[in-house]
């Protein structure tokens, strides 16, 4: 391990703007190395919706930064995926729609509320390793990450990409639309003062434009692997995810 001091968890942040393939990313590299994964947009999204349903208005700081810390939210890992739990209810299918991503951006936009989900998310950096995945993990709140990536694609891309994950949920789309509101969104979370979507210093720039989930992964656990950033159980994992794919 080098990153992490001895007894220390292991952190790689992937971060980057919508639709740029980090959930899929993020996903598949906790699996092949059997680490957590914190997926920080989820936080967000939840708080966008436990405001709406509690009728807190989400430009009033103070109020949705209460909501923030009480927030009573789980993950729980299954085989399709990880379902997200709030105060009891699965809403793992709500907080993804498009209105819930608008709201989880206008209140990621409040610097009361990332303050209040700061430790929060810190405390998911438990062994064997986290992968954690969001916009300001390698800036804000894992500066010292043992490897940090941002992950980007053209507009357009990630527009067609999130179209045709739409359609196949039987949800009626409208690319254009989709495109002007990844703009949009993109524009909020860059021009933002409080932790705006910027690459780190020390983050390596992956374009997945071009590049299938599956080259996006190989590319990563090859860096994964020249950093030796992980434990033995770890790189054991990965090295037979690797021969698998060859
Ligand atoms: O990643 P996801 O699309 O679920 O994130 C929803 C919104 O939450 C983003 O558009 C962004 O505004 C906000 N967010 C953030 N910081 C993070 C993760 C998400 O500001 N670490």
């Amino acid at each position: 391990m080098t990153g992490a001091a001895a007894g220390e968890a292991p952190v790689i942040c992937v971060d980057g703007p919508s639709g740029a393939g980090k959930g899929t990313l993020a996903q598949s590299l906790a699996d092949t190395l059997s680490w957590n994964l914190l997926d920080s947009g989820a936080l967000y999204r939840v708080v966008g919706l436990a405001c709406l349903s509690g009728g807190v208005p989400l430009d009033q700081a103070q109020q949705v930064a209460v909501v923030a810390r009480s927030l009573d939210v789980t993950f729980q890992p299954g085989a399709e995926g990880v379902s997200v739990w709030l105060s009891g209810a699965d809403v793992t299918r709500e907080i993804r729609s498009e209105e819930g991503g608008i709201s989880a951006s206008t209140v990621a936009a409040l610097p009361e509320v990332r303050e209040a989900l700061l430790l929060r998310q810190r405390e998911l950096a438990r062994l064997p390793g986290l992968v954690a995945d969001g916009r300001d993990m390698g800036t804000v709140v894992f500066p010292s990450a043992d490897l940090k990536i941002f992950l980007t694609a053209s507009a357009e891309a990630r527009a067609e990409r999130r179209y045709h994950q739409l359609q196949g949920r039987g949800e009626s789309v409208n690319l254009a639309r989709l495109l002007a509101a990844i703009i949009e969104r993109d524009a909020r979370d860059e021009s933002r003062s409080a932790s705006p979507l910027v690459p780190a210093d020390d983050a390596i720039v992956l374009d997945s434009t071009a590049l299938s989930a599956g080259e996006v992964l190989s590319r990563v656990c090859e860096l994964v692997s020249a950093r030796a950033i992980m434990g033995e159980a770890s790189e054991k994992r990965l090295d037979s995810a690797e021969a698998s794919r060859q």
